[in-house]
């Protein structure tokens, strides 16, 4: 196999005046001049161990999925932790877009499609990107034949594979975490994405939060919860392309009380993040000193604990 040498993922600083303020309340209050931007931390949050799976989904497009999805990977894998990103959209496919899976030559190449169809394990559909320390599962419009042909056990598709890949590891899964790229649907593959994870990260754009969209996403949520995955739960709510508005902060303070145990973070509007996915390189190797890549670097580290191994 001919590999391409990998790039690492750089560790960033960020200078004091541009950090999130870590607060357990969100600051309704404060002038918006006077304001300054917060990650909402829950007391009730404990930070996750790995392994962890992460879906990253609304079913609204150009919310921010894809890229809360690059972004997460890139700032764990700087930090030392193995990454798998899966995409599971058909409709863009922008994730395996921006990080193109390196395929080896004179060999099949598989993408979550194949695992549906049970051509292939999860490990034989994983493929290294150009950065050090995140793989991925790359689709195709292919996958869109899973919606309609919906081979037995799809709901269940994506958490067996997960699984399996795990009892065959024995002692230490080959990934610390995963994270899956949803489409903007409420489709069969979003189900099993939802079937596999822990945690739900949504993303909502800060001007196109869309009620009725969220409502239907609760609902998919909680029939998951309640038929194919007891353990889910709302992470997080990314609010991108954040810009300093009480229309912000008043969103900000709704979603901080329709999900009160989900951490609430504010992803800063930057011209570099929507630059980023055309140079294809994540935002935190593209453009590092922007505040994108800073927000979801101070995101990165609420969430996810660093193992002991790794430490
Ligand atoms: N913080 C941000 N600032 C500015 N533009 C952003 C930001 N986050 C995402 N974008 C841009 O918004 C668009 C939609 O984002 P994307 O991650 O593709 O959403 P989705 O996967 O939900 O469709 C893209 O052009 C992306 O580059
Ligand atoms: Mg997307």
């Amino acid at each position: 196999m001919t590999e391409s040498p990998r790039t690492a993922l750089p560790s960033l600083s960020i200078p004091p005046d541009d950090r999130l303020e870590i607060v357990p309340a969100w600051d309704a209050d404060t002038p918006y001049q006077a304001w300054r931007p917060q990650i909402l931390v829950p007391t009730t949050f404990r930070p996750a161990e790995p392994t962890r799976t992460f879906v990253v989904v609304n079913q609204k497009g150009g919310a921010g999925k894809t890229t809360t999805a690059v972004e997460l990977a890139a700032a764990w894998a700087a930090d030392g932790l193995r990454v798998r990103v899966i995409d599971a959209d058909h409709q863009e496919a922008a994730l395996s877009v921006w990080l193109l899976p390196q395929y080896p030559a004179d060999a099949p190449r598989y993408s979550l499609r194949s695992v549906f169809f049970d051509e292939c394990s999860l490990a034989e559909a994983t493929y290294p990107t150009l950065f050090e320390g995140v793989d991925i599962v790359p689709s195709g419009l292919d996958l869109s034949r899973v919606e309609y042909e919906r081979p037995i056990g799809a709901e269940n598709a994506i958490a067996a594979a997960l699984t399996q890949e795990a009892e065959e590891a024995g002692g230490r899964p080959p990934y610390d975490v995963t994270l899956i790229d949803a489409a903007p649907s409420l489709g069969l593959v979003t189900v099993a994405a939802l079937t596999a994870g822990d945690d739900a990260l949504v993303p909502v754009k800060v001007g196109g939060l869309d009620m009725k969209a969220m409502a239907s996403l609760d609902r998919t949520i909680r029939s998951v919860q309640r038929k194919t995955n007891p353990k889910l739960k709302v992470g997080a709510v990314f609010l991108t392309a954040w810009d300093k508005s009480d229309f912000a902060r008043q969103l900000a303070t709704k979603v901080s009380e329709d999900y009160p145990d989900a951490v609430v973070v504010p992803i800063r509007r930057s011209v570099r993040a929507a630059e980023a996915p055309i140079a294809e390189q994540p935002v935190r190797l593209y453009a590092p000193k922007s505040t994108a890549a800073g927000d979801y670097d101070q995101a990165a580290r609420v969430f996810l604990r660093k193992p002991e191994a790794t430490a």
